[in-house]
Protein backbone atom coordinates (compact mmCIF):
# COMPACT_ATOMS: atom_id res chain seq x y z
CA UNK A 1 0.00 0.00 0.00
CA UNK A 2 3.04 2.29 0.14
CA UNK A 3 1.78 4.09 3.03
CA UNK A 4 2.84 5.47 6.69
CA UNK A 5 1.72 4.64 9.73
CA UNK A 6 3.01 6.13 12.91
CA UNK A 7 1.89 4.41 16.64
CA UNK A 8 2.78 6.93 18.73
CA UNK A 9 2.01 5.97 22.64
CA UNK A 10 3.45 7.74 25.84
CA UNK A 11 1.91 5.00 27.57
CA UNK A 12 2.68 2.00 24.74
CA UNK A 13 0.70 -1.02 23.99
CA UNK A 14 1.77 -4.84 25.19
CA UNK A 15 4.64 -6.17 23.40
CA UNK A 16 1.84 -8.83 21.86
CA UNK A 17 -0.12 -5.89 20.34
CA UNK A 18 2.93 -4.28 18.96
CA UNK A 19 4.07 -7.81 16.87
CA UNK A 20 0.52 -8.01 15.82
CA UNK A 21 0.82 -4.18 14.18
CA UNK A 22 3.86 -5.54 12.74
CA UNK A 23 2.75 -8.37 11.23
CA UNK A 24 -0.45 -6.59 9.93
CA UNK A 25 1.69 -3.74 8.41
CA UNK A 26 4.47 -6.19 6.90
CA UNK A 27 1.53 -8.69 5.43
CA UNK A 28 0.01 -5.30 3.85
CA UNK A 29 3.30 -3.32 2.93
CA UNK A 30 2.77 -0.70 5.16
CA UNK A 31 5.24 1.35 6.70
CA UNK A 32 5.32 1.20 10.52
CA UNK A 33 6.74 4.09 12.78
CA UNK A 34 6.83 3.32 16.44
CA UNK A 35 6.98 5.92 19.13
CA UNK A 36 6.58 4.53 22.23
CA UNK A 37 7.35 6.11 25.90
CA UNK A 38 7.73 9.36 23.94
CA UNK A 39 7.88 12.29 26.72
CA UNK A 40 7.69 15.26 24.88
CA UNK A 41 4.28 16.68 23.06
CA UNK A 42 7.07 18.06 20.34
CA UNK A 43 8.42 14.09 19.78
CA UNK A 44 4.54 13.49 18.26
CA UNK A 45 5.03 17.08 16.49
CA UNK A 46 7.83 16.03 14.39
CA UNK A 47 6.83 11.88 14.32
CA UNK A 48 3.63 13.07 12.17
CA UNK A 49 5.24 15.58 9.50
CA UNK A 50 5.01 12.73 6.81
CA UNK A 51 2.85 9.36 8.05
CA UNK A 52 -0.35 8.65 6.05
CA UNK A 53 -1.94 6.98 9.29
CA UNK A 54 -1.89 7.58 12.90
CA UNK A 55 -2.87 5.28 16.01
CA UNK A 56 -3.08 6.86 19.37
CA UNK A 57 -4.32 5.86 22.92
CA UNK A 58 -4.33 9.20 25.43
CA UNK A 59 -2.21 10.77 23.39
CA UNK A 60 -3.15 14.39 22.78
CA UNK A 61 -3.17 15.20 19.00
CA UNK A 62 -3.30 18.82 19.21
CA UNK A 63 -3.82 21.31 16.51
CA UNK A 64 -0.35 21.76 16.33
CA UNK A 65 0.02 18.12 15.65
CA UNK A 66 -2.12 18.02 13.20
CA UNK A 67 -0.99 21.48 11.39
CA UNK A 68 2.26 19.90 10.90
CA UNK A 69 1.19 16.62 9.51
CA UNK A 70 1.79 17.58 5.84
CA UNK A 71 0.32 14.22 4.54
CA UNK A 72 -2.04 12.70 7.22
CA UNK A 73 -5.52 11.19 6.73
CA UNK A 74 -6.28 9.04 9.47
CA UNK A 75 -6.21 9.16 12.68
CA UNK A 76 -7.38 6.21 14.92
CA UNK A 77 -8.06 7.12 18.91
CA UNK A 78 -7.42 2.76 19.99
CA UNK A 79 -9.93 3.27 22.61
CA UNK A 80 -13.34 4.88 23.42
CA UNK A 81 -13.10 8.17 24.54
CA UNK A 82 -11.12 10.72 21.57
CA UNK A 83 -11.47 13.50 24.36
CA UNK A 84 -7.95 13.82 23.22
CA UNK A 85 -8.33 14.67 19.72
CA UNK A 86 -8.68 18.21 18.00
CA UNK A 87 -11.54 16.58 15.64
CA UNK A 88 -12.03 20.68 14.65
CA UNK A 89 -8.72 20.71 13.39
CA UNK A 90 -8.33 17.70 11.78
CA UNK A 91 -11.89 17.82 9.63
CA UNK A 92 -10.57 21.39 8.72
CA UNK A 93 -7.79 19.45 6.81
CA UNK A 94 -10.15 16.55 5.77
CA UNK A 95 -8.57 13.69 8.15
CA UNK A 96 -10.61 11.25 9.36
CA UNK A 97 -10.78 10.56 12.98
CA UNK A 98 -11.75 7.18 14.39
CA UNK A 99 -12.03 5.39 18.04
CA UNK A 100 -12.40 1.67 18.58
CA UNK A 101 -15.83 1.32 20.42
CA UNK A 102 -16.22 -1.61 22.18
CA UNK A 103 -12.90 -2.87 22.17
CA UNK A 104 -11.08 -1.67 25.34
CA UNK A 105 -14.50 -1.85 27.44
CA UNK A 106 -13.76 -5.02 29.22
CA UNK A 107 -10.94 -3.90 30.62
CA UNK A 108 -12.33 -0.86 31.97
CA UNK A 109 -15.74 -2.71 33.20
CA UNK A 110 -12.84 -5.33 35.44
CA UNK A 111 -11.27 -2.64 36.94
CA UNK A 112 -14.67 -0.68 37.95
CA UNK A 113 -15.01 -3.62 40.07
CA UNK A 114 -11.52 -4.10 41.36
CA UNK A 115 -11.99 -0.48 42.81
CA UNK A 116 -15.70 -1.32 44.35
CA UNK A 117 -13.95 -4.30 45.82
CA UNK A 118 -10.77 -2.37 47.53
CA UNK A 119 -13.48 0.31 48.45
CA UNK A 120 -15.99 -2.14 50.18
CA UNK A 121 -12.86 -3.85 51.52
CA UNK A 122 -11.52 -0.99 53.45
CA UNK A 123 -8.65 -0.56 51.08
CA UNK A 124 -7.77 -4.24 52.42
CA UNK A 125 -6.76 -2.47 55.81
CA UNK A 126 -7.48 -5.54 57.77
CA UNK A 127 -10.91 -4.41 59.37
CA UNK A 128 -14.41 -5.93 58.56
CA UNK A 129 -15.70 -4.56 55.44
CA UNK A 130 -18.85 -5.03 52.99
CA UNK A 131 -19.80 -6.91 50.38
CA UNK A 132 -20.76 -6.34 46.81
CA UNK A 133 -23.94 -8.96 46.97
CA UNK A 134 -27.47 -7.96 47.26
CA UNK A 135 -26.57 -3.92 47.13
CA UNK A 136 -28.22 -1.35 44.28
CA UNK A 137 -25.47 -0.37 41.67
CA UNK A 138 -26.07 2.72 38.97
CA UNK A 139 -24.60 2.62 35.82
CA UNK A 140 -24.41 6.29 34.49
CA UNK A 141 -24.40 5.98 31.05
CA UNK A 142 -24.96 2.73 29.61
CA UNK A 143 -22.32 1.93 26.43
CA UNK A 144 -19.91 -0.33 25.80
CA UNK A 145 -18.02 -0.26 29.42
CA UNK A 146 -21.77 -0.21 31.11
CA UNK A 147 -23.17 -2.96 29.02
CA UNK A 148 -19.99 -4.88 30.30
CA UNK A 149 -20.25 -3.70 34.49
CA UNK A 150 -24.05 -5.02 34.24
CA UNK A 151 -23.05 -8.74 32.90
CA UNK A 152 -20.14 -8.44 35.83
CA UNK A 153 -22.75 -7.12 38.51
CA UNK A 154 -25.19 -10.19 37.45
CA UNK A 155 -22.15 -12.75 38.76
CA UNK A 156 -22.09 -10.21 42.02
CA UNK A 157 -26.27 -10.65 42.43
CA UNK A 158 -26.42 -6.87 42.51
CA UNK A 159 -29.12 -4.72 41.89
CA UNK A 160 -28.36 -2.74 38.43
CA UNK A 161 -29.97 0.47 37.52
CA UNK A 162 -28.62 2.56 34.83
CA UNK A 163 -29.55 6.35 33.44
CA UNK A 164 -28.49 6.96 30.25
CA UNK A 165 -30.47 9.21 27.91
CA UNK A 166 -29.29 8.46 24.89
CA UNK A 167 -30.39 4.16 25.06
CA UNK A 168 -33.86 2.80 24.66
CA UNK A 169 -34.93 1.17 27.93
CA UNK A 170 -35.64 -1.51 26.22
CA UNK A 171 -32.12 -2.22 25.79
CA UNK A 172 -31.18 -2.02 29.43
CA UNK A 173 -34.09 -4.03 30.41
CA UNK A 174 -32.99 -6.71 27.96
CA UNK A 175 -29.81 -6.81 30.03
CA UNK A 176 -31.92 -7.28 33.02
CA UNK A 177 -30.46 -3.51 33.96
CA UNK A 178 -33.63 -1.24 35.50
CA UNK A 179 -33.54 2.22 33.67
CA UNK A 180 -34.19 4.89 35.47
CA UNK A 181 -35.53 8.11 34.46
CA UNK A 182 -32.80 10.67 35.11
CA UNK A 183 -29.80 10.77 37.30
CA UNK A 184 -31.05 12.15 40.50
CA UNK A 185 -33.13 8.56 40.99
CA UNK A 186 -29.33 6.83 39.73
CA UNK A 187 -27.76 8.64 42.73
CA UNK A 188 -30.42 8.57 45.39
CA UNK A 189 -30.94 5.07 44.98
CA UNK A 190 -27.57 3.56 44.43
CA UNK A 191 -24.82 2.33 47.27
CA UNK A 192 -22.33 1.93 44.12
CA UNK A 193 -22.40 4.46 41.15
CA UNK A 194 -19.86 3.74 38.29
CA UNK A 195 -19.54 6.34 35.80
CA UNK A 196 -19.10 6.16 31.89
CA UNK A 197 -19.95 9.14 30.49
CA UNK A 198 -17.78 10.76 27.64
CA UNK A 199 -15.89 13.54 28.67
CA UNK A 200 -17.42 16.54 26.57
CA UNK A 201 -18.49 20.36 26.98
CA UNK A 202 -22.11 19.04 28.18
CA UNK A 203 -20.98 16.18 31.07
CA UNK A 204 -17.83 18.39 32.31
CA UNK A 205 -17.94 18.65 36.55
CA UNK A 206 -21.72 17.39 35.69
CA UNK A 207 -21.37 15.44 38.93
CA UNK A 208 -21.38 17.99 41.12
CA UNK A 209 -22.46 18.24 44.38
CA UNK A 210 -26.32 18.33 44.04
CA UNK A 211 -25.91 15.01 42.28
CA UNK A 212 -23.65 13.33 44.83
CA UNK A 213 -25.34 14.82 48.10
CA UNK A 214 -28.65 12.51 47.37
CA UNK A 215 -26.02 9.36 47.60
CA UNK A 216 -27.10 6.94 50.42
CA UNK A 217 -25.22 6.56 53.51
CA UNK A 218 -21.70 4.82 53.24
CA UNK A 219 -22.03 4.76 48.77
CA UNK A 220 -19.15 4.89 46.67
CA UNK A 221 -18.69 6.63 44.09
CA UNK A 222 -16.26 4.70 41.04
CA UNK A 223 -14.90 6.84 38.07
CA UNK A 224 -13.21 4.91 35.26
CA UNK A 225 -14.45 7.55 32.73
CA UNK A 226 -12.19 10.71 33.03
CA UNK A 227 -11.81 12.97 35.52
CA UNK A 228 -13.32 16.14 34.02
CA UNK A 229 -16.46 14.51 34.52
CA UNK A 230 -16.81 14.96 38.29
CA UNK A 231 -16.79 18.43 39.89
CA UNK A 232 -13.68 17.73 42.32
CA UNK A 233 -14.95 20.66 44.48
CA UNK A 234 -18.08 19.16 45.07
CA UNK A 235 -16.92 16.00 46.41
CA UNK A 236 -14.15 18.05 48.47
CA UNK A 237 -17.10 19.69 49.76
CA UNK A 238 -19.33 17.15 50.58
CA UNK A 239 -16.41 15.05 51.72
CA UNK A 240 -16.03 17.11 54.45
CA UNK A 241 -19.55 17.39 55.06
CA UNK A 242 -20.02 13.69 55.42
CA UNK A 243 -17.47 10.98 56.52
CA UNK A 244 -19.35 8.25 55.04
CA UNK A 245 -18.99 8.39 51.41
CA UNK A 246 -15.98 6.74 49.15
CA UNK A 247 -14.15 8.07 46.20
CA UNK A 248 -11.69 5.39 43.58
CA UNK A 249 -10.79 6.75 40.20
CA UNK A 250 -9.04 5.68 37.80
CA UNK A 251 -6.73 8.52 36.96
CA UNK A 252 -5.94 10.78 39.93
CA UNK A 253 -7.58 14.51 40.04
CA UNK A 254 -6.09 17.40 39.67
CA UNK A 255 -6.93 18.20 43.58
CA UNK A 256 -5.35 14.14 44.62
CA UNK A 257 -3.32 15.89 47.25
CA UNK A 258 -6.03 17.62 49.00
CA UNK A 259 -8.16 14.70 48.53
CA UNK A 260 -5.85 12.02 50.01
CA UNK A 261 -4.51 14.64 52.94
CA UNK A 262 -8.17 15.04 53.96
CA UNK A 263 -9.96 11.82 53.22
CA UNK A 264 -7.45 9.61 52.56
CA UNK A 265 -8.71 6.34 54.08
CA UNK A 266 -11.72 6.47 51.69
CA UNK A 267 -10.14 8.12 48.18
CA UNK A 268 -8.07 5.63 46.11
CA UNK A 269 -6.44 6.95 42.83
CA UNK A 270 -4.68 4.80 40.55
CA UNK A 271 -0.72 5.60 40.22
CA UNK A 272 -1.84 5.65 36.09
CA UNK A 273 -4.72 5.70 33.86
CA UNK A 274 -4.67 1.34 34.09
CA UNK A 275 -8.51 0.63 32.73
CA UNK A 276 -7.64 -0.32 29.10
CA UNK A 277 -3.92 -1.64 30.27
CA UNK A 278 -4.54 -5.33 29.49
CA UNK A 279 -3.02 -7.72 27.06
CA UNK A 280 -6.23 -8.21 25.62
CA UNK A 281 -7.41 -4.64 25.60
CA UNK A 282 -4.31 -3.72 24.10
CA UNK A 283 -4.54 -6.55 21.32
CA UNK A 284 -8.12 -5.73 20.45
CA UNK A 285 -7.80 -2.04 20.34
CA UNK A 286 -4.59 -1.78 18.78
CA UNK A 287 -5.04 -4.30 16.04
CA UNK A 288 -8.82 -2.78 15.41
CA UNK A 289 -6.90 0.45 14.75
CA UNK A 290 -4.90 -0.59 12.31
CA UNK A 291 -7.46 -2.96 10.74
CA UNK A 292 -9.81 0.21 10.54
CA UNK A 293 -6.92 2.29 8.43
CA UNK A 294 -6.03 -0.32 6.58
CA UNK A 295 -10.21 -0.95 5.56
CA UNK A 296 -10.48 2.83 5.27
CA UNK A 297 -7.43 2.68 2.31
CA UNK A 298 -8.55 -0.41 0.81
CA UNK A 299 -12.11 0.16 0.86
CA UNK A 300 -12.86 3.89 1.92
CA UNK A 301 -14.31 2.61 4.99
CA UNK A 302 -15.46 5.14 7.38
CA UNK A 303 -17.54 2.95 9.94
CA UNK A 304 -15.99 3.85 13.23
CA UNK A 305 -15.53 7.98 12.03
CA UNK A 306 -16.37 10.30 14.37
CA UNK A 307 -15.91 13.37 13.16
CA UNK A 308 -18.65 13.71 10.73
C1 LIG B 1 -10.55 4.85 26.53
O1 LIG B 1 -11.10 5.95 26.38
O2 LIG B 1 -10.59 3.98 25.65
C2 LIG B 1 -9.86 4.53 27.82
O3 LIG B 1 -9.90 5.60 28.67
C3 LIG B 1 -8.46 3.98 27.63
O4 LIG B 1 -7.47 4.93 27.49
P1 LIG B 1 -5.91 4.53 27.30
O5 LIG B 1 -5.76 3.93 25.97
O6 LIG B 1 -5.17 5.79 27.45
O7 LIG B 1 -5.55 3.56 28.38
Amino acid sequence: MNKKVLVATAKPFAKQAVDKIKKICKDKHLELILKEKYTEQKDLINAVKDVDALIVRSDKVTSEVIGNAENLKIIVRAGAGYDNLDCEAASGKNIICMNTPGQNSNAVAELAFGLMLYLARGKFNGKSGRELKGKTLGIHAYGHVGVNIARIAKGFDMKILAYDPYVDNSKMEKDGVTPVENAIELYEKCDYTSLHLPSIPATQKSVNYDLIKLMPKGAALVNTARKEVVCEDSLLKIFAERDDLKYASDIAPDKAEEFIEKFGDRVYFTPKKMGAQTLEANVNAGVAALNQIVSYFENGDITYQVNK
